[in-house]
């Protein structure tokens, strides 16, 4: 893995402590379909609201959820299985033509403050196989700086002790 993914994914984190609905918004292939995995933290009691978006050539097209009005023509290629903190969105038959940014955003109802959810550039080129995601750790490098960070953090722990 990339050094950079890991950064991404540090500062995923990180936003995630500020309050960001949205913890990560990652994208694979399966076969011929496209996988779409949104994360977020779903700390009410009161129904969100959810809306997965691909904007391409400067156009919006709503593809699911319940703040805007899903397009019909994504219809058919579309299903999405939620659990309590994770939307996974398929589109069957990915070609390059669905290329473009995807967005995954969540409403609390009476929130006053806009979430902006997260964006995602997706390339059908550039698309990895879903995995288990514990392939996200079988670079070394990552496990290596991982490992040298593990000491670090348990000083910071010990002198705050
Ligand atoms: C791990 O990441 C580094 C830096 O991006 C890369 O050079 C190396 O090939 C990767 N190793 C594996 C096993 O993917
Ligand atoms: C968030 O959790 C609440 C209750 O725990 C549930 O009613 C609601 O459907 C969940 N939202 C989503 C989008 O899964
Ligand atoms: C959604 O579609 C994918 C790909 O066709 C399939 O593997 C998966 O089982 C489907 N999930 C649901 C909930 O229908
Ligand atoms: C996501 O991309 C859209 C379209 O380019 C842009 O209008 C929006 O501000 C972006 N949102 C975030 C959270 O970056």
């Amino acid at each position: 893995m990339n050094p950079a993914v890991g950064i991404a994914i540090l500062l995923a984190v990180l936003q995630a402590a500020r309050g960001q609905k949205v913890h990560s918004l990652t994208a694979c292939l399966e076969g011929l379909n496209m996988r779409l995995d949104c994360r977020f933290e779903n700390s009410t009691k009161d129904p969100l609201k959810f809306e997965i978006s691909l904007t391409r050539e400067n156009q919006k097209h709503v593809l699911q959820g319940d703040l805007g009005i899903p397009e019909h023509a994504y219809r058919s290629r579309l299903n999405l299985s939620t659990t309590q903190n994770h939307l996974a969105l398929y589109m069957t038959s990915f070609t390059s033509k669905d290329e473009g940014i995807y967005n995954c955003q969540f409403q609390v109802p009476g929130e006053v403050t806009h979430n902006p959810g997260k964006n995602l550039t997706v390339y059908k080129d550039k698309l990895a196989r879903c995995a288990g995601i514990s392939l996200l750790i079988q670079n070394t490098s990552w496990l290596l700086l991982l490992l040298l960070s593990l000491p670090l953090l348990q000083a910071v722990d010990f002198v705050s002790l």
